[in-house]
């Protein structure tokens, strides 16, 4: 579970990126967040996962304070970022075992672990070559895989589709709805709207920093009083404000 309250966040000092924001995300939910360029959705999950100060508010991560527990908390989630490019002069399989070695993952869950990951993602003939030679698919399943080696409850993901190909991309939903479906957490950024309206619990758009909607689809459809796709509720949305 994770819980956002009242937290706010400027860049220097400037207008808000992230205004007054309010979330509960539950477990056993898949959780879209929805906006456009700018709208404060990787401010909000770089909050969310300690890696930027919120300038107020409460974050919990299972209940516990990301902000004075730090530790603990970062221990709930698993975090995939925008971009994958990182840790480039590793190679794959060194990339995955720093992970387990960060987490504490015995030898013989993470050979598992490896394997399974691995193999669901085409990548275990890869894990011999650096990661520099990878495509951006690539790059983006190996840090998918390695933030799964410690198999945490909660899944904090910043468009976690970008660059995967058709086959990665649903083993990656499904993997998502197995997860939730075991009464776990995922929390998720996209810009696909379709994938959203299929794949989401519930959803929220966030615009200019604020929440204009959080719910199911079909509350979004009775909200609005229309029997419309989730983008084109979201472009109407959007284009009034
Ligand atoms: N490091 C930074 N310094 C100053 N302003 C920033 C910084 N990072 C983000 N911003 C600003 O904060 C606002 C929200 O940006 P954010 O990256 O959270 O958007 P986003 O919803 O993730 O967008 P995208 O869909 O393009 O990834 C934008 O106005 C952006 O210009
Ligand atoms: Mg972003």
């Amino acid at each position: 579970m994770i819980e956002i309250v009242n937290v706010n966040k400027s860049y220097n000092g400037k207008s808000k990126a992230v205004d007054s924001l309010n979330l509960t995300i539950n477990d056993g939910e898949i959780f879209g967040f929805i906006g456009h360029n700018g709208a404060g959705k990787t401010t909000t999950i770089k909050m969310l996962t300690g890696i930027l100060n919120k300038d107020s508010g409460y974050i919990g991560i299972n209940g516990i304070d990301i902000t004075h527990e730090p530790m603990d908390a970062k221990k709930q989630f698993g975090y995939v970022p925008d971009s994958p490019d990182m840790f480039l002069r590793l190679k794959g399989i060194e990339y995955l075992n720093f992970m387990a070695d960060m987490y504490d993952i015995d030898s013989e869950t993470r050979k598992d672990r490896i394997k399974s990951l691995s193999e669901r993602f085409e990548m275990a003939t890869a894990l011999n070559d650096k990661i520099q030679s990878y495509s951006h698919g690539m790059r983006q399943k190996i840090v998918i895989i390695g933030v799964l080696i410690h198999s945490p409850s909660i899944w904090i993901l910043d468009e976690p589709m970008t660059g995967l190909d058709p086959k990665s991309s649903y083993t990656l939903k499904q993997m998502m709805r197995e997860h939730a479906d075991s009464g776990k957490t995922v929390f998720f950024s996209t810009h696909v709207l379709e994938v959203a309206e299929k794949l989401c619990d519930r959803v929220a758009i966030i615009n200019k920093g604020k929440i204009l909607f959080c719910g199911t689809i079909n509350g979004m459809r009775e909200h609005f009083k229309t029997n419309e796709s989730l983008e084109e509720m979201f472009l109407e949305m959007t284009a009034n404000e």
